[in-house]
């Protein structure tokens, strides 16, 4: 099987001034594989954001080894980083963050234009992706124009747009009412089942984590357990 994420002994402290240091992870080891669907649940400030940032390449561990798709990322440089984060990473935040007065199309075409993809095909594809997470029928309305939900699912189907090896999760459904969770945790189950991805789910709601198919446990920025869940294959 072939490994999409391998972290070993992976510590992160953040210094605050000069002499203050916070170790936040304390040597987390992780594998994931292609086409696993694994959640990470713990309390506010166990380390969830600050290991997806890690695993996700927008922040580097202060120790450790991080191979991506069987590739030492440790020591790349900045922008091998940003080069293989753009092509092989797809982030979901729980805010969002879509680009405002932008149609729900240009923002799922964003990462395509940086990936050098022609405006026709940018926009086949961005058409494509928004069908897909059932937005056909607003892909012309900015951010502001959509709801909780619909913002979310075009933020998948950005997420989605270069096709990438896995795809991260930060409290996706953290802002969103039962029901709508219950809308974007289908289309996460949809995009694994359906198109086999990878995905990581960082959650605080066990119920969610439950239908993974594997849960990891934080506490305090070690992982604590390990169990399967009702998605496990
Ligand atoms: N950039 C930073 N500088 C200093 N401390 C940080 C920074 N980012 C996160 N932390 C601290 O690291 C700990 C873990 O934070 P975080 O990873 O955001 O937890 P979670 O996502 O599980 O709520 C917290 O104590 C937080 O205050
Ligand atoms: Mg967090």
């Amino acid at each position: 099987m072939t490994n999409i994420i391998h972290l070993e002994k992976i510590v992160k402290k953040f210094y605050i001034g000069t002499e203050n240091e916070l170790e936040v992870l304390h040597g987390i080891d992780l594998d994931i594989t292609k086409g696993e669907f694994t959640s990470i649940v713990g309390e506010s400030g166990s380390g969830k954001s600050t290991l997806m940032n890690i695993i996700g390449l927008l922040d580097r561990p202060t120790s450790g080894t991080y191979e991506m798709l069987s590739v030492d990322v440790s020591n790349m440089r900045d922008d091998d980083l940003a080069r293989v984060r753009s092509r092989q990473v797809g982030f979901v935040f729980q805010t969002y963050n879509l680009i405002p007065r932008m149609s729900a199309l240009k923002n799922v075409e964003v990462p395509l234009l940086y990936a050098g993809i022609s405006q026709a095909q940018r926009t086949e594809r961005a058409e494509e992706l928004l069908e897909m997470v059932g937005m056909a029928d607003r892909m012309l309305h900015q951010p502001d124009e959509l709801s909780g939900g619909q913002k979310q699912r075009v933020a998948i189907a950005r997420a989605m747009a270069n096709d990438p090896a896995i795809i991260l999760a930060d409290e996706p459904t953290g802002a969103l009412d039962s029901k709508t969770s219950r809308l974007i945790m289908d289309l996460f189950h949809k995009l694994h089942d359906e198109q086999g991805k990878t995905i990581l789910l960082i959650t605080h709601s066990q119920p969610l984590a439950d239908e993974t198919g594997r849960i990891l446990t934080l506490v305090d920025g070690q992982v604590v357990g390990e169990r399967r869940g009702t998605h496990a294959h």
